[in-house]
């Protein structure tokens, strides 16, 4: 989807549709809405003064204009009450008002903006309309026989303004919003794809191909290359199947030489049977998304190359899959991690944290001196905080606001749990130093502390998305199936590194 500013006073715009946002018990239009009403013989002034349109949070009415202006056709969209206004808002009803306009075969909207009138900053109305709906109209129907066909995708849309003063921080929001949003499209689809596409070798050739398209530093290691450096942990869960492992570093060195560098570090299982302790068959298909963090790290550096924010990253995944086997890890096996301490496997399904403290040690080795990971880790984590809320653990309270921050900015919710010293006793090892399940009491937790536990003294952030980074049900923002959640976050949180 094409986005860019129009110029155009709104009675002279072609498009096949004109986006008004009302907000709800608005009853008189602006100087510009008025005389379009007075164009359409009072439709739009007879629809919100009959009650047939209220401006309710994403109620949306179509007008046909039948010739008597430019665009075809006129969308009343409800930005619902002025005082709940905020900017997730405008994500929000700008979606509604494209799956509307995409079943009514639109392929061009005109969007007056919506929020500048609240204060809402320019660049924050250009990126938020733009996420709103290039997010909305993301369909994953590749495997569908005919589908593409069938469906109407809305090909461009325009923002309407005609300020000048605003007009380049909302060109950049523009910007900034279609990047984010094309790396959360890249993550959502490196998801939706089943396990027998997406393999860790497919994981690998993507992260070759995002560093090449910016430039960037790309390094792939194999099993060989992950057993010299040690990695027993990650060797431990990828033994079992016969895809080889994959071991991914993508560099981008925006900032100066004695910048902070952040790690970010993302749980690539392409697929999860839970391995020896396998998993129960039903909903075991969803395990082919048990790459969520990982897609998200590769969303978030793809968007670091477009945007080039003047900061230190480095991207690493740890893909590979869990499978049980003749060649498979067991409970009771004892693993030699890369950050020196000796895990017993007390559960294979477990195995997340097993391969991310090995790319943790590996972060730091590569110069990282702040650390988020990010991973579909725990399913207490969907217990505890559902589907729309990612779960935080971490060992730095002013780096966690940070994190805080750069979600709130997203439009992701996030919530951190406690991390008292108390939970680690439930993660001490019998045999070894840790073990690698705490038990089903504080599951969320006790994966997060075992993570913690090779992040050393550095400020180190650990995202839970095992509940967010699918849905079952279709959202507005997001089809059933992979939401992204993530990229937007660590893309925010890079941006705010800059100094
Ligand atoms: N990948 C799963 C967690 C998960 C569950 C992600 C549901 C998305 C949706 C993880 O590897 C896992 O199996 N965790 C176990 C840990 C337990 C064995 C300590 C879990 O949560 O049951
Ligand atoms: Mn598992
Ligand atoms: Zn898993």
């Amino acid at each position: 989807m094409k986005a860019s500013i129009i110029k155009d006073n709104i009675k002279d715009i072609m498009a096949d549709a004109l986006v008004v946002g009302v907000y709800e018990g608005v009853k008189s239009l602006n100087t510009d809405l008025a005389e379009i009403d007075k164009q359409l013989d009072s439709a739009i002034s007879d629809m919100i003064g009959s009650g047939a349109f209220e401006g309710k949070e994403s109620e949306t009415l179509l007008i046909y204009t039948l010739g008597k202006i430019p665009a075809k056709k006129i969308l009343l969209l409800g930005l619902g009450k002025e005082e709940d206004f905020k900017a997730d808002t405008i994500r929000k009803v700008v979606g509604k008002a494209v799956k509307q306009l995409e079943k009514s075969k639109a392929d061009t909207a005109a969007i007056l903006p919506i929020g500048l009138d609240k204060n809402i900053p320019p660049e924050t109305v250009g990126r938020c309309i733009v996420e709103g709906a290039m997010l909305a109209s993301y369909k994953f129907n590749k495997y569908k026989t005919g589908e593409e066909d069938k469906e109407n995708n809305l090909e461009e849309i325009y923002i309407v303004n005609t300020d000048n003063s605003t007009e380049d921080d909302m060109n950049e929001g523009i910007k900034t919003g279609s990047a984010l949003a094309n790396g959360t499209i890249m993550a959502r689809n490196l998801i939706n794809e089943p396990s027998n596409v997406v393999t860790p070798e497919v994981m690998a050739d993507k992260a070759m191909e995002i560093a090449n398209k910016h430039g960037l530093e790309v390094k792939i290691l194999e099993r060989e290359d992950i057993e010299k450096l040690g990695m027993g942990c990650f060797l431990g869960v990828a033994q079992g199947s016969d895809k080889p492992p994959k071991l991914i570093t993508i560099k981008y060195f925006g900032g100066d030489k004695n910048d902070e560098v952040l790690g970010l570090v993302g749980k690539g299982l392409t697929f999860d049977s839970g391995g020896i302790s396998i998993k129960p068959s039903s909903g075991m298909e969803e395990m082919k998304g048990d790459m969520g963090g990982a897609a998200a790290v590769l969303g978030a550096m793809d968007v670091i190359g477009t945007l080039k924010p003047k900061a230190n990253v480095i991207g690493i995944v740890g893909t590979c899959e869990n499978m049980p086997s003749g060649k498979a890890y067991k409970p009771g096996d004892i693993l030699n991690s890369m950050g020196g301490k000796t895990v017993e496997v007390l559960n294979t399904d477990a195995e997340g944290r097993l391969v991310l403290i090995d790319c943790i040690a590996y972060a730091l080795k590569e110069g990282a001196t702040k650390l988020v990971d990010i991973a579909t880790l725990t399913g207490a984590c969907v217990i505890a905080l559902g589907s729309t809320t990612t779960g935080l653990i971490s060992n730095n309270e002013e780096f966690v606001e940070d994190v805080k921050v750069a979600a709130e900015k997203a439009g992701e919710r996030v919530w951190q749990l406690p991390s008292y010293p108390e939970y680690k006793k439930l993660i001490k090892g019998d045999w070894a130093d840790l073990k690698n399940s705490g038990g089903r009491e504080a599951g969320t937790i006790t994966a997060g502390l075992f993570l913690g536990e090779f992040a050393g003294e550095n400020p180190w952030v650990h995202m839970d998305i095992a509940g967010t980074s699918m849905t079952s049900d279709s959202k507005i923002g997001s089809a059933k199936g992979a939401t992204g959640v993530g990229v937007r976050t660590l893309y925010h949180l890079v941006k705010s590194m800059e100094k």
